[in-house]
């Protein structure tokens, strides 16, 4: 019953606060596919402030899909390079081919068929560019969603069901970066800001006093 109020103070959250970040322009759910689908390349193992630099120098280098399935593989190595994961870009190659021969993806389905393209970016990428109602997974989602239940011991199939009864229906690509954008702002590893986060009122790590007690380190 809480959940309209809690997906609200999110999005009112993510539209004032949110970063402003290049790959994020274009309209809600019909952003620029190939953009997007670079910039979620990038950030599968590189940090957004380096993700950055490599976006703008790959899309200078290759402005459309057209123009990087032509280019010689060696040509998109060397735009990559000093990025590190090669496979990435291999796939990249390899993809914009295949989506110069079969057009660009139109489903969640059609996304995860395109090489180096698996479940969170499948998620991102149709949430992003078509509105799908597919929730995002990685380690900022699974802390914030431990910290709102108060589980220290979140399941990789307990995280993936709660992001998806709680992602917005009505927005989910801006709801999938503004969990992001919560847990790499707000909800961080350590001292959580929780005096300026939107989800502070219904927050079960927040009322324990203890947040960062939430998801518990890994004993071993
Ligand atoms: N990490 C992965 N995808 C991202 C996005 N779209 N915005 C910010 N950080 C991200």
């Amino acid at each position: 019953a809480e959940q309209p109020r809690l997906r609200a103070a999110l999005l009112a959250w993510f539209d004032r606060q949110g970063r402003d970040l290049p790959w994020r322009q274009g309209p809600e759910g019909r952003r620029d596919p190939y953009r997007a689908w670079v910039a979620e390349v990038l950030l599968q193992q590189t940090q957004v402030a380096r993700g950055l630099e490599y976006y703008h120098r790959f899309l200078t280098a290759f402005p459309s899909v057209q123009v990087l399935a032509a280019a010689p593989l060696d040509d998109v190595l060397k735009a990559w390079e000093g990025c590190g994961y090669y496979a990435r870009a291999r796939n990249l190659h390899r993809a914009a081919q295949q989506v110069t021969r079969e057009g660009l993806p139109r489903t969640h389905a059609e996304w995860l068929a395109l090489p180096g393209v698996g479940p969170y970016t499948a998620a991102a990428l149709s949430s992003f560019t078509q509105n799908a109602p597919h929730a995002v997974n990685d380690g900022n989602v699974r802390r914030v969603l431990a910290r709102l239940h108060a589980e220290p011991a979140p399941t990789p199939r307990w995280v993936q069901q709660q992001a998806d009864a709680l992602l917005d229906p009505a927005r989910p690509g801006a709801w999938n970066e503004a969990v992001m954008d919560l847990g790499a702002t707000v909800c961080t590893p350590k001292r959580p800001q929780c005096g300026v986060c939107p989800l502070s009122d219904w927050c079960g790590a927040r009322a324990s006093g203890q947040p960062g007690n939430y998801p518990a380190p890994k004993t071993r």
